[in-house]
């Protein structure tokens, strides 16, 4: 039994907020932002959730894969920015569609979210444990950016993605590669609510127990991120071709978590790839996290740019420090295809 990616979707929010925009709200300029990280503009919620646009994302890899919510067995949404500690997102997704059979869970690896929770629901479906399932990755980041903050404010957006992984007689998913490094976590960080309780140090200081929501954002050492992802991506995209045994000159497109323009110029510098083999979108979409990587790819099949058998390389590295890559061959639902 193997698996295979049987349809996509995404879904944006309306509202687009440019850097000109962003020249009003902080000391920065268009100029900084597109030539350090290569966005012009990205999606900013001006009022919709993460679930909302999971579920939107969702109902649209549904369609596109011709499958109905009662055919679903398994939801994961990756994502770190959810509405909620609990529900989690995929169950909401499964509430707004009635996808009343299937089996929920959030998963949260950072940015490399989605790359972790398609090898999680690609071994579900391998092991007979599933057998169709939504894979989302779905972020309102906007919710965890320390807006005067100009160092980090400017290279994030808030959008969902997703796919649809069905049972196929032959591979289309193919490899996988992850790996984690949690010593380096301190490099990129969002803040969770704060241990107080009867018994802390804080509530012998006098400090009740507080139920309210600290202020977390997204804080970062920009310049080790960039490093760091340099690396990470290289080792990913080597080591998924070594185990897929596909040729990295067959592939003929990498699909990149998109963070920042000069990150996957390096990387394809230092590999040798052609950069226009990187499908990018950042410019216009800003890094959306956990979201990016099924945001392209919905967005390159829609355009038509992916063609039955064709080997496609989606690599990601985020918060955890985490990274990682899989191999697919794109098998969409066409007839002839089981
Ligand atoms: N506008 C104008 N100036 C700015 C801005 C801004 N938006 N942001 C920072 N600066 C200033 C800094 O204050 C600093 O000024 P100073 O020299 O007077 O102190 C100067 O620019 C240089 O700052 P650096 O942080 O050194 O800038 P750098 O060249 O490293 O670029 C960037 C910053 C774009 C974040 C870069 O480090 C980077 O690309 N890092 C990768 C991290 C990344 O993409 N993270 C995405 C999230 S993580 C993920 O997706 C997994």
């Amino acid at each position: 039994m193997y698996t295979k990616i049987s349809g996509t979707g995404s879904t944006l929010p309306e509202n687009r907020v440019t850097n000109r925009d962003f020249e009003r709200l902080v000391d920065t300029s268009d100029e900084w932002i597109t030539t350090r990280t290569g966005i012009s503009e990205r999606r900013i919620s001006s009022g919709e959730n993460t679930s909302d646009f999971a579920a939107q994302a969702a109902a649209n890899a549904l369609s596109s894969a011709g499958v109905g919510p009662l055919d679903v067995d398994l939801i994961i949404a990756a994502t770190v920015s959810p509405d909620s500690f609990t529900p989690t997102v995929s169950c909401q997704v499964q509430k707004a569609l009635g996808i009343s059979r299937a089996t929920c869970f959030d998963l949260w690896a950072g940015c490399t979210g989605f790359i972790f929770a398609l090898m999680t629901a690609d071994s579900l479906i391998r092991s007979g444990l599933s057998g169709t399932a939504l894979v989302i990755g779905a972020e309102v980041l906007s919710k965890l950016v320390d807006w005067s903050d100009r160092a980090t404010c400017v290279l994030f957006g808030d959008g969902a993605g997703a796919v649809v992984l069905s049972q196929s007689a032959s591979p289309g998913i193919l490899a996988h590669y992850t790996g984690s490094d949690g010593t380096r976590g301190n490099v990129l960080r969002i803040d969770g609510v704060p241990l107080v309780n009867p018994w802390t140090p804080s509530a012998h200081a006098g400090t009740h127990p507080s139920p309210s929501h600290p202020s977390s954002v997204i804080r970062m050492d920009g310049q080790e991120v960039f490093r760091f992802a340099v690396t990470a991506m290289q080792q990913s995209i080597r080591r998924v071709c070594e185990l897929s045994g596909i040729e990295l000159d067959d592939v003929p497109y990498v699909i990149p978590h998109q963070a920042n323009d000069r990150i996957i110029e390096s990387v394809a510098g230092r590999m040798k790839i052609p950069r226009n083999r990187f499908y990018t979108n950042l410019d216009r979409r800003g890094n959306t996290s956990a979201a990016s990587i099924p945001i392209a790819l919905d967005e390159m099949n829609r355009a038509g740019m992916l063609k039955p058998e064709m080997p496609l390389l989606l690599v990601g590295f985020g918060g955890g420090l985490t990274w990682g890559a899989s191999m697919v061959r794109w098998m969409p639902n066409f007839k002839g295809n089981s």
